[in-house]
């Protein structure tokens, strides 16, 4: 028998969550896209601090948007990468994930501008189907009509006892606290914003891993994808 997949799989939670290496994982075992869509505003942001532009300032934000093309493909390198991502053709997937992005990248998601100029790129994505796309407002705003949306939440300790661990095991220097307050800063930010805030959709289904190890947290998700059928609507 033939497992018949959504084509379009939303996957929404909190930062540390794990829905982007959950969502990678699961898209590589049945060869969907993935598109982490929190790179595009990591993007804005890493090249806003590049040329020194005021993150509070929407229209200089916009104009960066305005000039510059942002692309993400599923070429992989040799140093962990899980895809890689262009902004007008330059690869910058290894600027993406550095503390002052992480520190700034909020207030930069935050601003409608920017959402608003990166929404097509990412629908354009999705548009091929067989693609599981994550972030914050994927089944809410981005793809509200997806096929499958899964919310994967975690206690705010597990998800920063997670990143503290990850950047230690990547040879990064890492304190768990100052990861913990930096976690609940972005939790607050990201679901308080009056733009398309971190909201579980209505009809996701939602997979709390605080207790499941990595490996649990891809079966369920595999599971609830292999289990899903199309509905009668
Ligand atoms: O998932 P992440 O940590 O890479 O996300 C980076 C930032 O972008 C974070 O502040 C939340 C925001 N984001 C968002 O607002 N909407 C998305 N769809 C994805 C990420």
């Amino acid at each position: 028998m033939t497992l018949t997949l959504p084509s379009t799989i939303a996957i929404d939670g909190p930062a540390g969550s794990g829905k982007s290496s959950v969502s990678f994982a699961v898209a590589q075992r049945i060869n969907y896209l993935f598109v982490d869509t929190g790179a595009f505003y990591r993007a804005v942001t890493f090249l806003a601090l590049e040329q020194a532009l005021d993150l509070h300032d929407a229209a200089q934000l916009v104009a960066l948007c305005e000039q510059t093309h942002f692309d993400m493909t599923p070429d992989r390198k040799d140093d962990g990468r899980q895809f890689t991502f262009l902004a007008n053709e330059r690869d910058i997937t290894q600027d993406l994930n550095t503390p002052q992005v992480d520190k700034a990248v909020s207030i930069v998601a935050a601003t409608p501008e920017v959402r608003a100029s990166v929404l097509e790129a990412q629908r354009l994505l999705a548009k091929k189907g067989r693609v599981i796309m994550a972030g914050r407002d994927i089944g809410t705003v981005v793809l509200p009509n997806a096929d499958l949306k899964i919310y994967i939440d975690a206690s705010l300790e597990k998800r920063a006892e997670r990143r503290h661990k990850q950047r230690r095991d990547n040879g990064e220097q890492a304190d768990y606290e100052a990861i913990l307050a930096n976690l609940r800063e972005r939790d607050r930010l990201d679901s308080s914003r009056d733009t398309a805030p971190l909201l579980q959709a209505d009809d996701a289904i939602k997979l709390d891993t605080s207790d499941l190890t990595f490996d649990a947290t891809i079966e369920a998700a595999y599971t609830l994808i292999a289990n899903w059928t199309p509905s009668a609507t």
